[in-house]
């Protein structure tokens, strides 16, 4: 996708280094963060320069290639399975890490040379994945349509395209008007910096609303329909995601409005029999005391924004039930949230 008119993806690899965008500093500075080792590209996963789901998935297969890598000729077997550890215990929700370190990990076992290309393969199916979830969600748009969606499921989340934002690009792209209202996200505002930056890049209309401020929209009419990411999708069709999303899902089917999730298969996990099994991340509770940002002079400073001497919970992702989703856009097609229609993609 474009930033300042060159084409990036998200994270690469080249030789043994491991490139990604540093979202962190986003949308104020436009760096690319290199990574020289699997224990650096982990400190990344787990410190977000890289983040979101299909992001998360892609770097960790890289990961998990650059510890083929460094292993060389010593005792190799003993050093991936510990390598695979480290990379699986950056963060627990994405499935799409798991995913990768596991396919990574069974392609090195086989030839450790195998390791790269299996990564490389992975990169490559999470864009063309990514693309057709844009080109099935694209049927659900209409002319004019007004979307809302929460955190960052665009680009940046993903090694291409996204899977929430792909749709509104596809629409873009095939002609129609499009309009976005980007949940602000608290508290790392991905929505806010990431979401509403990627949209600026691709000159789609939108505008950042807060958190608290998506049940009065809809009751005004103002949404016709909303599209979120995914973490981790169980076999009954529940749904993990950034947190906030529940909330969003419960107001969206009091007032009829469509509540779609768009994620690749990548993201499913036929393990979770239901929402209540998928592990949820819990991060530090500074995240939610202070943030960060530059002053009137560009001049960035990390300020207290709450009470201080108050503590504060950190939920990073919460869970909607099947039973709010009215439709899952997957590479695939879009499906009913059951286990039978998800029975099908596998
Ligand atoms: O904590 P993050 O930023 O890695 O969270 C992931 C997300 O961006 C969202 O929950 C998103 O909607 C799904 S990831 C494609």
């Amino acid at each position: 996708m474009h930033v300042n008119g060159t084409n990036y993806r998200t994270v690469w690899m080249e030789k043994s280094s491991v490139f990604m965008i540093e979202q962190n500093l986003l949308p104020f500075e436009f760096k690319i963060y290199e990574s020289h080792t699997c224990k650096e590209t982990c400190w990344a996963i787990k410190t977000m320069i890289v983040r979101g789901a299909g992001a998360i998935g892609v770097t960790a297969a890289y990961a998990m290639a650059q510890a083929f890598m460094e292993a060389g000729s010593i005792d190799y077997v003993e050093f991936a399975k510990a390598a695979r550890a480290e990379i699986e215990a950056t963060r627990p929700t994405a499935r799409n890490l798991f995913y990768a370190t596991e396919r990574v990990f069974n392609a090195g076992m086989l030839c450790f040379e195998n390791a790269a290309d299996e990564a490389e393969k992975i990169a490559q199916e999470d864009v063309d994945a990514c693309k057709k979830i844009g080109e099935y969600g694209n049927d659900l748009i209409q002319d004019g349509f007004h979307i809302e969606t929460h955190c960052n499921a665009g680009w940046l989340a993903f090694t291409n395209y996204g899977s929430a934002l792909s749709p509104v690009y596809e629409a873009a792209r095939s002609g129609k008007n499009v309009f976005v209202y980007a949940d602000e996200t608290r508290p790392r505002s991905q929505g806010a910096r990431l979401t509403a930056w990627e949209l600026k890049n691709e000159n789609i209309p939108h505008t950042i609303i807060p958190d608290n401020a998506g049940a009065y929209l809809m009751s005004l009419g103002k949404i016709d329909m909303m599209i979120v990411g995914a973490d981790r999708i169980a076999a009954n069709g529940d749904v993990a995601n950034k947190i906030g999303t529940l909330e969003k899902a419960i107001a969206a089917k009091e007032f009829g409005i469509p509540f779609y999730v768009a994620a690749p298969t990548s993201t499913f996990d036929l393990q979770c029999s239901d929402g209540s099994k998928i592990p949820i991340e819990e991060r530090n509770a500074e995240e939610v005391l202070y943030q960060q940002g530059p002053d009137r002079n560009g001049i960035m400073h990390e300020i207290l924004v709450c009470s201080p001497d108050s503590d504060a919970l950190n939920p990073a992702f919460d869970v909607t039930p099947a039973k709010y989703i009215s439709g899952i856009i997957t590479e695939k097609g879009i499906i009913k949230p059951n286990a039978n229609e998800i029975a099908t993609l596998f």
